[in-house]
């Protein structure tokens, strides 16, 4: 596991948003393997790297044409068992909206490329199962950019998932209705209950995994997954049997870090830039 620290959120996104560029400028498709495939979160950590996307597409310094993205969530239809919420494609509050806000609609990525789990499928299973069976369809993730729930979790594998999961519903922690609440007025309430969700063995599957974490609220979950040891309490911590996975922090989020540790991964970084 690499760890990544700059000194605030901006510069954090900024380096996220060059590697990605840098990845998607390097893919040279070819007929078996046509397009780069990118895994993709919402949340509020996301949106500064989508916008330095955006900004780059604009400039022309990089294009999306050649670009399939999977996001990771989707809210469904249903609060719990059988309390319609209904939260329709186009609502304010659904994560294709989110997505087209802040990303699809501002670059040159073909609709058709874009894969994003319908929580409003009259059958969510065969939905989850049909995902994995499309990612597997062209090649698999070649980068997943993820963020981390304060509880630990990645896309919405809450604490307690199986390490093996794949795509498929998930009950929110209590936490993490917290957290989606500012979406709905702050009234825990109107929040979803469950969760589409790819799981934690398909983000281990990706060839990368990047992370993005900034702020306060997230360091004693980093302190965990990057300290601790691997446990499906905190599944991001998964990551640290990925061969490339690389978690991109910002100072405040180091705040539960040892010092050492921090010290640490500071120093790979001058090595590296030392030694090229
Ligand atoms: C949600 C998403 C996660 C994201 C997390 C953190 O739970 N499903 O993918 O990592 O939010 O979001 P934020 O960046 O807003 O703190």
């Amino acid at each position: 596991m690499r760890v990544v620290i700059r000194d605030n959120p901006e510069a954090a996104s900024q380096y996220v948003a060059e590697h990605i560029i840098h990845r998607i400028n390097a893919f040279k498709p070819a007929p078996f393997k046509p397009f780069f495939v990118l895994g993709l979160p919402t949340g509020d950590s996301p949106k500064r790297v989508y916008s330095l996307l955006v900004k780059h597409y604009k400039a022309g310094h990089v294009s999306f044409k050649n670009v399939v993205t999977f996001n990771m969530v989707s809210l469904p239809s249903l609060r719990n068992k059988d309390e319609y919420v209904g939260i329709p494609e186009d609502h304010p509050q659904s994560y294709r909206s989110f997505m087209y806000e802040y990303f699809f609609s501002h670059v040159d990525i073909a609709p058709e490329h874009i894969n994003l789990l319908n929580g409003n499928s009259l059958d969510i299973h065969a939905e989850c199962l049909e995902y994995e069976e499309k990612i597997k369809r062209v090649g698999g993730v070649d980068l997943f950019l993820g963020g981390i729930g304060p509880n630990g979790h990645i896309a919405f594998n809450e604490p307690g998932s199986s390490l093996a999961s794949r795509t498929r519903v998930k009950t929110l922690a209590h936490e993490t209705l917290l957290a989606n609440s500012r979406s709905f007025g702050s009234d825990v309430h109107r929040v979803p209950r469950l969760a589409l969700t790819i799981g934690v063995q398909t983000v281990m599957e990706a060839r990368e995994v990047v992370v993005i974490a900034t702020g306060a609220n997230k360091a004693l979950a980093l302190q965990k997954c990057i300290e601790g040891g691997v446990s499906h309490m905190r599944p991001l911590s998964s990551l640290q049997m990925h061969p490339y996975a690389m978690l991109v922090l910002d100072e405040e989020a180091t705040l539960d870090l040892q010092v050492s540790t921090v010290k640490y991964f500071k120093s790979t970084e001058s090595v590296m830039n030392e030694t090229g």
